[in-house]
């Protein structure tokens, strides 16, 4: 199965897969990188992350519309990308 798109930690420089059929913050998890979470729904912000680079794809329900065109911070328990790559502050 082809990845959906992947996610670049900015700070190892390690490029995670993501799989249409995970959330960013699953395919963080299953390779070791622990992000605070609460509700895994767009809803609480507890998930928060920097993006650097690339477009997110926001389906939370927690950023303003202002701050979700912004692009730069998404919520990795639902929010996905547009493009193949998102560069994090990870
Ligand atoms: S865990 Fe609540 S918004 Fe991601």
């Amino acid at each position: 199965m082809e990845p959906e798109f992947s996610v670049k930690l900015a700070r190892s420089g390690r490029v995670i897969p993501v799989y249409p059929h995970q959330s960013v913050l699953e395919a963080l998890q299953d390779d070791g990188v622990l992000i605070p979470t609460s509700c895994h729904q767009g809803v609480c912000g507890t998930c928060l992350t920097t993006v650097l680079e690339g477009e997110p794809a926001h389906w939370d329900l927690f950023l303003t519309p202002q701050e979700q065109e912004a692009n730069d911070r998404f919520l990795p328990c639902c929010s996905r990308s547009n493009s193949a790559l998102l560069v994090l502050d990870l």
